[in-house]
């Protein structure tokens, strides 16, 4: 005689759930992973930054727009002369990949729909792989690229 009873209190219950998921979201600010947050921005200061690419600042000072890709880097060789300060703007194009510069303390994720940034100044001429620390997919292992530093 009382499942009547619950069940309507059960249902009740899911939509006070759900309208309060919904109010949280619009009031709080709280965003639900969807689409529209895959979206970096693109452009800024009249630089895109949907594409890989290295540019000089200034004297010694350089950044790159690194993607990373199954299973790459783009720009897949960094080169900068000794004592410069590159600043890094990593983007995924499809899932989590890890970036670590071997030989420094650089580790970052690549996360899709965000732009992790660091900065590092490479005192000493030599190559550093860039390795992917992320397990990402059977290219795992052979994803790496470089930073030379001449
Ligand atoms: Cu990319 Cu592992």
């Amino acid at each position: 005689p009382y499942e009547r009873t619950w069940i309507v209190i059960s249902v009740a219950l899911l939509m006070v759930f759900g309208v309060a998921i919904v109010v949280s979201s619009l009031s709080l600010g709280v965003e639900i992973p969807g689409l529209s947050a895959r979206l970096a921005p693109v452009t800024a200061g009249g630089v895109s930054y949907d594409q890989p690419w290295v540019r000089e600042l200034g004297p010694g000072r350089y950044e790159a727009n690194v993607f990373a890709q199954m299973w790459t880097f783009q720009p897949n060789e960094i080169r900068v002369p000794t004592g410069s300060t590159v600043t890094f703007f990593l983007h995924s194009r499809d899932l989590v990949h890890g970036f670590k510069i071997v030989g420094t303390n650089v580790s970052l994720m690549a996360i899709p729909g965000q732009v992790n940034k660091v900065s590092y100044t490479f005192r000493q001429p030599g190559e550093h792989l860039i390795v992917c620390t992320e397990y990402c997919g059977v290219g795992h292992q052979a994803m790496f690229a470089r930073v030379i530093v001449e």
